[in-house]
């Protein structure tokens, strides 16, 4: 009884293996094969009109480089206006201020933690940098600082760019950088800030 039983586990066994079927063995379209589903007889899709070859995108214009001529852009190819600098506000905090801290001094948490401290964006030689170069580190990154270009969409790069020179303005304007109409509310006491808090 023992000796039959043992046998027929055996052949229940041997007939589930006969049952396995792999992953690659199975019903799917393979490569410019034949398809019985699509009118046309082919498995292969045509591409839809408008798409753009990854390698065929136009991006060498100066809004993607930063550049043109060989010289760096020395104006944000955007309208510069609260909503970009809101936008640019958000996004430092977000991707920049981690090393270069929230007012660009290069004192962020990660390089209070040991990574090179950055360079402090309140100095001379950085304050006199044009837009067009700052994009261009964000784009392609700058000695120990790695690149942003495939987190950070194009105009989102501007939009920081601006913000960084409005973070540079906040502690290099005079009076005459302020608009006139708004040059009563710095003599008078309990005035909102010009940048408010990110929306
Ligand atoms: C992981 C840390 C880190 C992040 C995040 C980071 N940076 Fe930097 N950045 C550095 C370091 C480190 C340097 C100095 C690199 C060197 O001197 O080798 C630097 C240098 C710079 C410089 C100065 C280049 C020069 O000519 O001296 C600029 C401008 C700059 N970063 C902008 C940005 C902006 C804008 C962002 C956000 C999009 C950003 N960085 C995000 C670490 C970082």
């Amino acid at each position: 009884m023992r000796i039959f039983s043992a046998v027929a586990m055996f052949s229940l066994l041997l007939f589930l293996a006969g049952c396995r079927q792999d992953m690659h063995d199975q019903p799917k379209y393979k490569p410019l094969g034949e398809s019985r589903f699509f009118a046309d007889g082919r498995d292969a899709r045509p591409i839809p009109p408008g798409t753009i070859a990854r390698d065929e995108l136009n991006d060498n214009d100066s809004f993607h480089t930063g550049a043109a001529n060989g010289e760096f852009l020395d104006a944000i190819p955007l309208k510069v206006d609260l909503n970009l600098l809101h936008r640019g506000q958000e996004r430092f905090n977000i991707f920049c201020s981690p090393c270069h801290g929230r007012t660009g001094d290069g004192n962020g948490m990660v390089a209070q933690r040991g990574v090179k401290i950055p360079a402090d964006f309140h100095t001379d030689r950085l304050r006199s940098v044009p837009p067009g170069y700052i994009y261009q580190v964000i784009k392609n990154g700058y000695g120990a600082m790695g690149d942003y270009g495939d987190q950070i969409p194009v105009n989102d790069r501007w939009a920081i760019v601006a913000y960084v020179k409005a973070l540079q303005l906040s502690r290099d304007a005079t009076l005459n950088d302020v608009p006139t109409a708004r040059r009563a509310q710095l003599s008078g006491g309990n005035q909102p800030p010009l940048l408010g808090a990110p929306r």
